[in-house]
């Protein structure tokens, strides 16, 4: 299948966006904290051609058995799966009044769904920067990645932070992007030569729809009530006073967060010092706190990070993404990086029997 296949002509914008993932910072961009992403490799094509009228249609090589997709302007519905994301962007694209007409699109994605690596944000940013193209909209990469978000919040039904629409939108290869979530200023911090990353997917699919995810974001709420402050962002870890309003879960769920906005800081400055320990040894500090603090770990990926923790050539790694599976970041030696990533996923299938993927390098 390819766009000419599916719709007799060729297509007048083809644009590709990046996944992410999370170097550190993690479940801390709803509280208003910083996160430290960056892309990776895997990416969203979108072939597109506007056309008159107000019909889309829309094919994709990873998703439609069933071949082209189609719908009108104007009746956008969420029936769950992949055309959700479609139909969210160009109803949240007429709520804030931008005009398009009807459409034909093509997707296809090497970012693995349910990984924890922003498959949907590279969707629907990617959907928007077409858009954007061919309806000359007068839209910022910045612009994008909040009406992104809209998307999932307003229209697939997933509560999720700014992170993962600012990094593909914003972030280039090499580079981390440190964000402050709040006032949404980011810096573009280089990733040092030296610094070999490793992304493995454990092959257990996560959702951020509904479940754990909508869960530890209330309890956050709820605590930064219980303090009375705006969001867990205003809470330093110096403020016992504070943390002791909190009944023991709440507690435990907002140590996570306060102690990973700490560790986001203490990240880029190991970056900027082209310090591989220390950011690795923060790396295993932020999974534990995932682990016993936040309670968004699974045992199979306890046990990746565990594996990737024990190899000689391994720095530190963590859970990466919103947890309850996905994917792990490990930090190496550039040049052992390929090594090493082959050596953890290999012990891990030998341990639980799960395949795991190296992703990067
Ligand atoms: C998902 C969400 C992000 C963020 C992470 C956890 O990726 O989309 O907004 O909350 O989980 O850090």
């Amino acid at each position: 299948m390819s766009f000419e296949k599916s719709f007799n002509s060729s297509p007048s914008i083809v644009l590709t966006t990046p996944g992410r993932v999370n170097l550190i910072g993690e479940h801390t961009d709803y509280n208003d904290g910083f996160v430290l992403p960056t892309v990776i490799p895997q990416s969203t094509k979108i072939e597109l051609s506007g056309r008159g009228g107000s019909r889309v249609r829309v094919a994709s090589l990873n998703m439609a058995a069933s071949g082209i997709e189609s719908y009108m302007l104007g009746e956008e519905v969420n029936n769950g799966g992949w055309l959700a994301y479609i139909q969210g962007v160009t109803q949240v694209l007429a709520k804030s009044g931008f005009k398009i007409s009807g459409f034909d699109a093509f997707i296809q994605s090497t970012v693995p769904t349910g990984a924890g690596l922003s498959s949907s944000a590279a969707l629907i940013v990617g959907l928007i920067k077409a858009l954007r193209l061919a309806y000359q909209l007068d839209l910022t990469d910045k612009a994008i990645a909040l009406l992104a978000q809209r998307v999932e919040n307003e229209f697939v039904g997933a509560h999720v932070g700014i992170m993962d629409q600012m990094a593909v939108s914003l972030a280039a290869p090499g580079q981390a992007l440190f964000l402050d979530t709040r006032s949404l200023e980011f810096k573009l911090i280089k990733l040092p030569k030296h610094l070999g990353l490793i992304v493995i997917n454990s092959g257990i699919k996560h959702s951020n729809i509904g479940g754990g995810y909508s869960e530890r974001r209330q309890s956050c709420e709820e605590s930064a009530k219980f303090m009375g402050v705006r969001a867990l962002r205003d809470v330093s870890i110096d403020d016992t006073r504070k943390m002791m309003l909190l009944p023991p879960l709440l507690a435990k769920r907002a140590h996570h967060v306060i102690t990973e906005n700490a560790r986001v800081v203490a990240a880029v400055s190991a970056l900027q010092a082209g310090d591989l320990t220390r950011l690795g040894a923060l790396f295993k500090e932020s999974h534990a706190s995932m682990r016993d603090d936040y309670e968004v770990s699974i045992p199979e990926i306890d046990i990746l990070v565990e594996i990737a923790c024990a190899d000689p050539a391994v720095y530190g790694a963590r859970l990466t993404g919103g947890g309850f599976g996905g994917s792990i970041v490990a930090l190496a030696n550039a040049q052992d990086a390929a090594a090493a990533a082959k050596r953890i996923a290999d012990r891990f299938e030998l341990r639980t029997g799960h395949k795991a993927t190296v992703l990067v390098p």
